[in-house]
């Protein structure tokens, strides 16, 4: 095992134990709703984002004897990222079955409780933040706001309107737009729908040190994690076509069934991995100046772009 994947397997792990602290408990909720938000959270997730939760709050100087400090927000992060898997599995969005290697959430329960499930998800995820006692309030309403923020309509759901209201058909049907290029408009998107929270992640990261490692520190960390959103999705769109539900645990295939318009659909596999790495080179160039864990976050944002799932 090389360091880079020692140093991931271990915020993979931190995660996973900070997620299960804060879901509900039995007896806490309907017993079926209880269960179906579990089955969609605990349900071995990369946790990219809680990774960058991680890496960007320690870069900040996050004070390591405080784990609550970054595990509420790589908790929250993870479960809004959840909510949005289970509700983009829905018929009524991407229509996939499979999730994460399992069954989706709306096929091991019903939609209702998929819905209900993804609903809350979203709002644990803010009381979790809301109610952490070591963060200071004025941090917590910063997080709150940037998680909001990502979560919504011109984040994560505003970029999932427009991946919806683009498929069948293309880009090209979205008339108001028309002034704006193809590509132009895709990277709109997949920044809107995937780069949102994940840029959110390592905000929420480096607002966890009591100074946020500076002004110029946090606009550092946001363009690094802007460039590893988009990435993040380009390697997605591109996995969608090339990896297997064995190596992925999705289907893959499903942007062309629902005649969605990818970088891989629109360029080509290799002229999208290619875009993809231009993104990760913009990543690397801000990721040198994060201080102890440039090097960590440098290969992150690689692993963004070569992973296999
Ligand atoms: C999948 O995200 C959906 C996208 C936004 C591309 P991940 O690839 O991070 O999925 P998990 O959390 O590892 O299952
Ligand atoms: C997902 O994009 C973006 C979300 C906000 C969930 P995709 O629809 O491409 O993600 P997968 O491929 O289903 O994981
Ligand atoms: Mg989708
Ligand atoms: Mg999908
Ligand atoms: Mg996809």
């Amino acid at each position: 095992m090389t360091s880079f994947q020692a140093a991931r397997e271990n915020y993979r792990a931190r995660a996973e134990r900070a997620l299960a602290e804060r879901l509900p408990r039995r007896g806490e909720a309907p017993e079926r709703l209880r269960e179906a938000m579990e089955y969609a959270c605990l349900n071995g997730g990369k946790r990219f984002r809680a990774m960058l939760v991680y890496a960007c709050g320690e870069a900040a100087g996050a004070p390591p004897d405080c784990p609550g400090c970054l595990d509420a927000p790589a908790a929250a992060v993870e479960m809004v990222h959840a909510y949005s898997l289970v509700h983009d599995d829905l018929p009524a969005m991407d229509d996939d079955d499979v999730r994460r290697g399992r069954p989706a959430c709306h096929i091991a329960y019903d939609q209702a409780t998929a819905i209900l499930a993804g609903d809350a998800l979203q709002t644990r995820a803010f009381e979790v933040l809301a109610a952490e006692p070591s963060l200071p309030p004025a941090r917590r309403l910063r997080m709150l706001r940037a998680l909001g923020g990502a979560a919504g309509a011109r984040g994560m759901a505003g970029g999932q309107m427009l991946d919806i209201a683009a498929a069948n058909g293309g880009l090209r049907g979205m008339a108001r737009d028309e002034e704006r290029g193809e590509m132009e408009q895709l990277a709109r998107i997949h920044r809107a729908k995937t780069g949102a929270l994940i840029t959110a992640a390592a905000q929420l990261g480096a607002l966890a040190a009591a100074r946020a490692g500076g002004k110029s520190f946090l606009a550092r960390v946001e363009r690094y994690a802007e460039c590893v959103g988009l990435a993040f999705q380009i390697a997605d769109d591109v996995l969608d076509v090339t990896a297997s539900v064995d190596t992925a645990g999705k289907r893959g295939g499903g942007d062309r069934r629902m005649q969605k318009t990818t970088y891989a659909s629109a360029l080509g596999v290799e002229e999208a991995r290619a875009a993809a790495r231009e993104q990760c080179r913009r990543a690397l160039r801000e990721a040198e100046s994060l201080g102890d864990n440039a090097g960590f976050l440098m290969q992150l944002a690689r692993f963004a772009v070569e992973r296999q799932s």
